[in-house]
């Protein structure tokens, strides 16, 4: 069984601690010493503002000479078509379509007219934004139980996620969202899990996808040949690409999907295979009653519907007419995010992670070049290449493993195990499968993956990775880089996260090697002991020292999820469950530095409202406007109780973001300006 990825980070400790003083390398048979990280003359800019105090506000809170505005928010209108206001209880499938999604996650600017590289200065925009999932209680004001739930606020709730896509114009030095006349007319879009989408590359026709794509165009009729109703969903993280292409990834699907045991077993008779993508996937995933569920959704009438799902999805953001596009051979899995870099000979490296414990990192090589003069030539780049997962050596270094076909099945054969490929679409399929069998690492939830890029998109090499945190107990000891606390019974999860850094060999993306090291072990670096509790009373191991050094000073932190590293080198982070931690703070964005050595200063900058999670940190080219998504405000009190529990004990909603006094909490993208219009963080 494949090390996981903490057992590693621990066992290299020991290495390092009992033999202090030796080179690195010289311990490890298979050290590659070409992989040591590059030398680069990049340097940082360091983060200058004041520290933002932790805060359980229900608000936006951010440093002096700062302030911010909702953008946009859930329920707004795209279109002048739509002139109603906006009534959640009564929100309908047709007006969803037409107004700005549910739960933003990723954020992604374009400017309007493409070009490459692209221009700094710009006064109009296209943003375009993943509405990840909705919750029932949270979205209806109506509802306080799955039995107060209506078909059509179900269909309102599913076409309220998929992707968001708005112009923005600047006025002045505000930027401001651009309505369009009528859907068409324009660049505001939205791409729910009802859009009609192309799949593409090697798993196109799957035998799982063409069953799947039949029961859904019966149920949604209407879809262009060769396409299928299915949109996207589940829209966690993503990237961009240097050809001006949104990729937006699909993630939990599971919870899209409601079925019995009884739908499921009767498929999985026949199918094996089928029977492992339910178990690896753990679908169905959405808890209210089958009825509710649009027909594609449920499994007894689409039981191949999930293979529908979990992969990265590209949308040409300057074509409102474009089907989107199911890139297969970036492999299907619980996409977290999707960046590129340009590597040395002009192939472009797509980052993905797959959120789930004990998953792994992947990485996407094109076998074609980037065509800076030829958009065209670029727009099928993602259907052809070398996908990768990640093996991290005890020693520092890791390695890239090719997926192959005859790899996996030459694995699953040594390994005795009956599980075998047809194809490499089959493989695309089932890629965890085929990743683990071939040695990847189990990781701590991999999340955002950021390479970072120059103006022209090229990487040099260094990576972060986000590993949000892992509640799992159990696992065997050394490894969990928790797990060096005393107590033993207590410090067995990562609950707090870390962010891993991996400098690809000669800094090259394209790079089979690389070398890695814990960038930030998250926890509270003022901590007087190992060991704290979070508000619900939990054990949680705080201490940011690994290999016995501070990995990082400031500000404390936990769960890290989306990262932007700006043009000065900073990198923003944004977290997903720092307060579950550190009960006193809301989740936040922190600024620190790619290149600092450690212990790297660490500053809170924004501090979210209550119960809301914060994704998509970017900025404008210009780096005067930072934008991030609140998303789902409310769905959790300052003491931690969930508001699915509250709501059914009759309780009010604990947070009025945006719109403040009583109303009710909407997800909502903010951006945040300095106000003596100078660049952000400078
Ligand atoms: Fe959607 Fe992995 O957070
Ligand atoms: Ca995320
Ligand atoms: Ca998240």
């Amino acid at each position: 069984m494949t090390k996981h990825l903490n057992d590693i980070i621990a066992t290299r400790r020991a290495l390092l601690g009992g033999l202090a003083g030796l080179p690195l390398l010289n311990l490890a048979a298979c050290a590659t010493p070409s992989a040591a990280p590059p030398a680069t003359s990049a340097h940082s800019a360091a983060a200058n503002f004041a520290s933002v105090a932790a805060t359980n506000a229900d608000t936006i809170s951010l440093p002096p000479g700062y302030s911010w505005r909702p953008l946009i928010a859930w329920g707004d209108a795209l279109f002048d078509t739509v002139s109603a206001d906006f009534a959640p209880d009564t929100l309908t499938r047709t007006e969803q379509e037409q107004r700005f999604g549910q739960n933003n996650d990723m954020l992604a600017l374009f400017s309007a007219e493409y070009a490459f590289p692209p221009p700094r200065e710009t006064n109009r925009l296209i943003l375009c934004a993943n509405n990840e999932y909705a919750i029932p209680e949270l979205m209806f004001p109506s509802v306080r139980a799955a039995a107060d739930f209506t078909p059509a606020q179900a269909e309102a709730m599913y076409a309220s996620v998929g992707v968001s896509i708005v112009e923005l114009t600047r006025d002045g030095a505000n930027w401001r969202v651009q309505k369009n006349a009528a859907p068409g007319q324009g660049k505001n879009r939205r791409i729910t899990p009802f859009t009609p989408v192309r799949f593409t590359g090697p798993a196109a026709n799957h035998r799982w996808i063409v069953a799947a794509s039949e029961a859904v165009n019966t149920a949604e009729p209407g879809a262009p040949a060769g396409q299928v109703s299915c949109g996207t969903a589940a829209n966690c993280a993503g990237g961009l690409t240097p050809w001006g292409t949104y990729l937006t990834a699909e993630e939990n699907f599971d919870g899209l999907f409601v079925g019995r045991s009884s739908d499921i077993s009767a498929t999985s008779f026949s199918d094996q295979p089928y029977a492992l993508d339910v178990l690896s996937h753990g679908y169905p995933g959405a808890y209210f009653p089958a009825t509710l569920a649009p027909a594609p959704f449920r499994l007894a009438q689409n039981p191949y519907g999930p293979s529908l799902y979990g992969w990265v999805v590209e949308i040409d953001p300057h074509d409102p007419t474009a089907a989107p596009k199911k890139r297969t051979a970036l492999g299907r899995k619980k996409n977290e995010c999707a960046n590129t870099a340009i590597g040395r000979d002009g192939r472009v490296a797509v980052y993905t992670g797959d959120d789930q414990r004990g998953e792994h990192l992947y990485k996407f090589v094109t076998r074609g070049r980037f065509d800076p003069a030829n958009r065209a030539a670029n727009m099928d780049l993602l259907d052809e290449g070398d996908l990768y997962a990640a093996q991290f050596l005890e020693n520092g270094q890791g390695r890239w493993i090719k997926l192959t076909v005859d790899a996996a099945n030459r694995a699953a054969e040594e390994q005795e195990l009956t599980i075998r490929f047809a194809d490499l679409g089959d493989m695309l399929m089932r890629v965890r499968d085929a990743a683990r069998l071939l040695g990847a690492t189990p990781m701590d939830r991999p999340e955002d993956v950021e390479p970072v890029i120059d103006h022209e998109w090229r990487g040099d090499g260094t990576v972060l990775i986000a590993c949000t945190n892992n509640s799992e107990r159990g696992f065997d000891a050394p490894g969990n880089p928790r797990r060096e606390s005393p107590n033993q019974y207590t410090a067995q999860n990562n609950l707090p996260g870390h962010i891993l850094r991996i400098d690809e060999a000669d800094g090259d993306t394209s790079a089979e090697r690389f070398s890695w090291d814990v960038f930030a072990l998250c926890g509270d670096p003022d901590a007087q002991e190992l060991t704290s509790r979070t508000r619900s009373g939990a054990p949680v191991h705080v201490s940011v020292s690994h290999d016995g050094e501070p990995t990082f000073t400031g500000d404390r932190f936990a769960c890290p999820d989306n990262f932007f590293i700006d043009s000065g080198r900073r990198v923003w982070i944004a977290t997903d469950g720092n307060d579950g931690v550190f009960g006193d703070c809301n989740d936040c964005v922190l600024a620190t530095q790619v290149d600092a050595a450690a212990p790297r200063p660490v500053k809170r900058f924004l501090v979210a409202p209550v119960g809301a999670e914060v994704s998509g940190p970017t900025m404008t080219p210009d780096e005067r406007a930072f934008l991030c998504a609140i998303q789902h405000p409310g769905s959790n009190d300052v003491t931690g109780a969930d508001f699915t529990t509250l709501r059914w004990m009759g309780e009010a909603v604990p947070s009025h973001f945006p719109d403040g006094g009583d109303a009710w909490p909407r997800s909502a993208v903010v951006i945040v300006t300095r106000d003596d219009g100078g660049r952000i963080g400078d």
